[in-house]
């Protein structure tokens, strides 16, 4: 990947972010606010991986946000994509190359716990996989035995809840459950969600974070709620209700992200 780091830090010149930004669901919004954007199209990166998810952009976007440089990959690949657990691995390598040692992960997640509501932020606290994956199975070295105990970085998530609090959003902090996808959880899942602790589910996030810690990167990532999950409410579910929900919750993220991003270093 050092190739890919390469082109990335010619294209940079002098700015060298050591925040990066994966934009989900709902936070294109940010995107568009970065300042001095130079925006680089995933696929011109060598072994970059593209995803083909509607609603998710394909773009490295750098420049400065709230007066920090930061790196924004907008779009990212999922699990249930290809059925690849360390799909994401290039792109975090890379940032790692690049001098990155932080990394903010968003997503766009259902509730599993009705106090927390469709639109709402909620920044996670800590997560179980429940996917049976793991992005480190395969990897040889002693590092693949990486302690999660700390995933979610305890200092990142004080700047979090200190930034909601400026920015003045109310911001919930709960366990996200992390299922493969594609297909949503069932009714009977979400209530086994709910008992075993979660507060919400989705399909992303997780093997990314077990990738970053992997990478020695501090993680800090926080969810968009776009809907109650399977059977909470008696509606289906669609990728379409994500996509249209996403937004007004992304828009909150993105006001606590700026308050919070020049208290992450
Ligand atoms: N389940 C899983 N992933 C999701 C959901 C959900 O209900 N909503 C948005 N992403």
């Amino acid at each position: 990947m050092r190739e890919a780091a390469d082109l990335v830090r010619a294209r940079l010149g002098a700015l060298s972010p050591r925040i990066a930004l994966v934009a989900g669901s709902g936070l294109g919004s940010l995107v568009g606010e970065v300042e001095g954007a130079v925006r680089i199209p995933y696929a011109d990166i060598p072994r970059f991986p593209v995803s083909a998810v509607s609603g998710h952009a394909g773009e490295l976007v750098a420049g400065m946000l709230a007066g920090v440089p930061v790196i924004v990959l907008s779009g990212r690949v999922h699990y249930y994509e290809a059925g690849d657990a360390a799909a994401m691995r290039p792109a975090l390598e890379m940032l790692r190359d690049l001098g990155v040692d932080i990394l903010a992960l968003t997503n766009a997640a259902g509730s599993v716990n009705p106090g927390i509501a469709p639109g709402e932020v909620m920044l996670i606290e800590d997560h179980i996989n429940f996917s049976g994956l793991n992005p480190l199975i395969g990897e040889r070295s002693e590092a693949r035995f990486t302690g999660m105990t700390t995933a979610y970085d305890p200092d990142l998530r004080a700047a979090m809840v200190r930034g909601a609090q400026e920015a003045g959003v109310p911001m919930h902090e709960g366990v996200y459950m992390w299922f493969s996808g594609p297909s949503f959880e069932t009714p009977a899942e979400v209530r086994m969600a709910r008992r075993l602790g979660a507060d919400a589910v989705g399909m992303s996030t997780v093997p990314e974070t077990i990738l970053a810690r992997f990478l020695g990167l501090r993680v800090v990532a926080a969810s968009v709620v776009t809907n109650f999950g399977a059977g909470m409410t008696g509606e289906e579910l669609s990728h379409d209700e994500t996509k249209e929900i996403a937004p007004q919750g992304g828009a909150k993220l993105a006001r606590i992200l700026k308050a919070a991003l020049p208290e992450f270093i």
